[in-house]
C-alpha cells in the first residue's frame, strides 16, 4: 500500500491504525461517519505496539508502521482488549516480528482462543511494565466494553498518556485524528452514540474507569476508535460523567410499527400529550429508523411510548427486535406507557407491558395504555 503516513502523536508515539470511512454498520449499530480502528506505536529501541486493527484493515497498519519502523522489529504488542477490531492483527505482527503480547489475564484467554499460541506476557492491573525504557502501567477496566478490557497509561515524550481502548471512542472516520482539528460538537454526538450503543449495560464499570482516568490526570486520552482527546479532555469527562450518571432531560421517545397506518395515526396523539407537558418529544417507526439512534435518544430520555398493532396475537417482528435491543442495551429510568390498535383480537399491549415492566421500567400513572379497534 502506497502513501499511507503514520500520524504523529508526540515525539516517539505515532496512530499507525486505519481509517474505515465506508463502514455504515459496525456490528449491526449504523455508523454514517464511518469508523476508526486506532493502533499506536511507541517507537524506540524496542518498538512497542499499542492495539491493532480490524484483520482487513492489517496491510494499512502495517503499511502506516512501516512509515516509521520495519514492523519487523516491534518487540512488543500490548493489546488492552481481544475484541476483533483491535486483535485483527495482533498474531500476523506477532509472527512475522517476534513480539510478546501483553495483555489481561482474561485477555490472554481469549486471544488464545482466537488465535492461538503466541509469546504471551499477562499483565497486572496497576503494576507497571519497563518495555524498551518506557514505563507503562495497565489499568483493569472490566466490562468497558469486555471483561479483559484494560486501558494503558505511559508518560512519554513528557506528556501522560492513556491509551484507553473503547472508553471515550466515537466512531468518525477523519483523516484528521485530534480533537483540535474536528467538530466538536459532532466527535461528542458519536461519543454519546457509541457510549449509548457499547457501553451503557455496564454504566456502573464505565462510572468507575471515567473516576478512575480522571485521576491519572492525562495530557493525551487515546482511544481505540475516533478522535484523539488532547484539548477536550474535559469535555468527554463531563460526557461521560453525565451519561454514567443516567442523568435525564425532559424528553419522550415514541417508537412504534403500524400496519394499517393506525397505530401511527396513534403516534401522533399519544406524542401529542408528552408535547403538552413541554417534552421534547421524538417520533421513530421503526419500519424508518435504525435502532442505535432509538437507544440513543433513550440514553437521557424520561419517557418512552410504544405503539404496536395486534399480529395473530402477538407483536410486530419489529417491535420484538426493538425489546431485544432495549433489553440489551439498557437504557436507565425509563417510564413508559403503551398503545396499539387491531381488527379482530388484541394481546400486543398485553405483551409489551409484560417485556417493559420484566426490564424494570415503570408505567407512566397518569397516561394509561390504549388499544383501538379498527
Ligand atoms: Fe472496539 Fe469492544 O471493541
Amino acid at each position: 500500500m502506497k502513501n499511507l503516513k503514520a500520524v504523529r502523536v508526540s515525539e516517539h508515539v505515532y496512530w499507525v491504525g486505519a481509517v474505515d470511512y465506508n463502514c455504515r454498520s459496525f456490528h449491526g449499530y449504523s455508523t454514517p461517519r464511518g469508523v476508526t480502528y486506532n493502533a499506536y506505536l511507541i517507537d524506540g529501541d524496542e518498538p512497542i505496539l499499542i492495539d491493532t486493527v480490524k484483520a482487513a484493515f492489517t496491510q494499512e497498519m502495517l503499511a502506516r508502521i512501516a512509515d516509521v519502523v520495519d514492523p519487523a522489529r516491534i518487540r512488543h504488542i500490548i493489546s488492552n482488549h481481544a475484541e476483533y477490531d483491535h486483535s485483527g492483527a495482533v498474531a500476523e505482527v506477532a509472527r512475522l516480528s517476534g513480539a510478546k503480547v501483553y495483555a489481561s489475564a482474561a485477555g490472554i484467554k481469549a486471544l488464545t482462543a482466537m488465535y492461538g499460541a503466541l509469546d504471551y506476557v499477562p499483565l497486572v492491573s496497576g503494576q507497571a511494565v519497563t518495555l524498551g525504557g518506557y514505563s507503562l502501567t495497565p489499568y483493569a477496566t472490566p466490562m468497558v466494553h469486555w471483561p479483559d478490557n484494560i486501558v494503558t497509561l505511559g508518560k512519554i515524550d513528557g506528556k501522560t498518556m492513556l491509551f484507553s481502548n473503547d472508553a471515550f471512542g466515537q466512531h468518525f472516520a477523519s483523516s484528521l485524528h485530534f480533537d483540535t482539528q474536528v467538530d466538536l460538537h459532532d466527535v461528542l454526538t458519536e461519543a454519546k452514540k457509541y457510549y449509548a450503543n457499547i457501553v451503557m449495560p455496564y454504566a456502573a464499570q464505565a462510572a468507575k474507569a471515567v473516576a478512575a482516568a480522571k485521576s491519572l490526570s492525562a495530557d493525551i486520552i487515546a482511544p481505540s476508535h475516533g478522535i484523539i482527546w488532547t484539548k477536550h479532555i474535559h469535555d468527554i469527562f463531563a460526557l461521560y460523567e453525565k451519561m454514567t450518571a443516567a442523568e435525564k432531560v425532559d424528553k419522550a421517545v415514541v417508537v412504534y410499527d403500524s400496519m394499517w397506518g393506525h397505530t401511527a395515526d396513534a403516534a401522533l396523539t399519544v406524542g401529542a400529550q408528552f408535547e403538552a407537558k413541554g417534552c421534547a418529544t421524538l417520533y421513530f417507526d421503526l419500519k424508518e429508523n435504525d435502532l442505535s439512534d432509538i437507544v440513543t435518544e433513550l440514553l437521557d430520555a424520561q419517557y418512552l411510548a410504544v405503539g404496536c398493532p395486534t399480529f395473530y396475537g402477538t407483536i410486530l417482528p419489529t417491535v420484538a427486535a426493538f425489546l431485544a435491543y432495549l433489553k440489551a442495551l439498557k437504557p436507565a429510568g425509563l417510564q413508559y406507557m403503551l398503545f396499539g390498535s387491531y381488527g379482530w383480537g388484541g394481546g400486543a399491549i398485553k405483551e409489551l407491558d409484560a417485556a417493559l415492566s420484566a426490564m424494570g421500567y415503570t408505567h407512566i400513572e397518569d397516561m394509561p395504555d390504549s388499544a383501538e379497534v379498527y
